[in-house]
């Protein structure tokens, strides 16, 4: 949508319907998905995109959880849950003190939308985790999809840390999908590539099912050149993997988790309110290609198959 014409308008109602559960219900996965967000940079929308995607699919009747496992807890503010230090939380998880289900939180915003909290405690965990057995599979060993469809999740999402250590290792090798924002700025694909090389590791010796299934564009500001170029040039690279749909800069958005919000409670009606239930409906209708064995879609496009992506200054 790029206008702020009568499409808007259109669009506005269709998010309202989506808020009071007028709106025909999302189709629900076979089973389980378990996504990790991750991108090593920091402030590309990782959390933004975590919350209001979860929100989206909620409000479109899906079970959703969120684990944030990033020590600030931006995850679990903006889904409206405690995270006050001593709050049982992905620290808990981690460590096999708790089981899941008593961790976690329902979020006010939705009827099946749950939260596991992250608090300070995570912080030091990093450091803790290392002497651990199974220290990389401390969150697989605890994420069992017979046990999230017995309680009932679709999706799971794993809010990573800026960071390539051990916790969004964690995170990569619970889940079997990654999904990778990238903020249509200068530097966009600047670590991209060690992204990728990381997620190969990963792949090679702790879990051969992960996949880069969704690249996102976010923060994307239609009126400069460059977002338009970046755009281009991460469709270049990723291909299919890249969502059609495209997240708009929008100040709402940046405002949202100051109110314990998603978009979808603060403005519904709202370009980036609407450009994430688009993206959320996109993600889910793409659920039978991510079924599928897809290593080919992990390549670039246009790139040979067995070279790993370059990285891409
Ligand atoms: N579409 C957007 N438009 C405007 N600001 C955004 C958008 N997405 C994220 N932000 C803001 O950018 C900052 C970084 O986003 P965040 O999701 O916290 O990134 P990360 O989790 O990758 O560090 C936050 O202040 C957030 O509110
Ligand atoms: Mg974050």
């Amino acid at each position: 949508m790029s206008d702020d014409e009568t499409p808007i308008f259109a669009a506005a109602r269709q998010a309202n319907e989506v808020l009071h559960g007028a709106a025909p219900a999302l189709p629900r996965p076979e089973s389980p998905r378990i996504i990790t967000i991750a991108n090593q940079k920091g402030g590309v929308g990782k959390t933004t995109s975590t919350v209001n995607l979860a929100a989206a699919l909620a409000l479109g009747g899906l079970g959703v959880l969120v684990i944030d496992m990033d020590p600030q807890g931006n995850a679990s503010t903006a889904l409206g849950v405690d995270h006050r230090e001593g709050t049982p939380s992905s620290y808990e998880l981690l460590m096999w003190e708790s089981p899941l289900e008593d961790l976690m939180q329902k979020s006010p915003h939705a009827d099946r939308l749950f939260c596991v909290p992250a608090t300070i405690d995570l912080a030091g965990s990093e450091i803790e985790l290392v002497g651990l057995p199974q220290r990389e599979r401390r969150l697989a060993e605890v994420l069992i999809p017979e046990d999230l469809q017995s309680l009932g999740i679709d999706y799971v999402f794993l809010d990573c840390p800026p960071s390539l250590g051990l916790l969004t290792v964690n995170a990569m090798v619970a889940a079997r999908e990654v999904l990778i924002p990238i903020q249509c700025e200068y530097y966009a694909l600047e670590g991209v590539g060690q992204l990728l090389r990381n997620v190969e590791l990963i792949q090679q010796h702790l879990n051969t099912d992960l996949e880069i299934s969704t690249v996102m564009l976010t923060m994307y500001d239609g009126r400069t050149k460059l977002a338009e170029q970046v755009a281009g040039e991460v469709r270049k690279h990723f291909g299919e993997t890249v969502l059609r749909t495209v997240i708009p800069r929008s100040v709402k958005v940046s405002e949202a988790p100051g109110f314990g919000m998603t978009i979808l409670q603060y403005d519904a009606g709202s370009r980036g309110a609407l450009a994430y239930l688009d993206a959320a409906r996109e993600i889910n209708a793409r659920r039978k290609a991510v079924e599928a064995d897809s290593l080919a879609s992990t390549a670039p496009a246009g790139e040979a198959k067995g070279n790993g992506p370059e990285e891409n200054r």
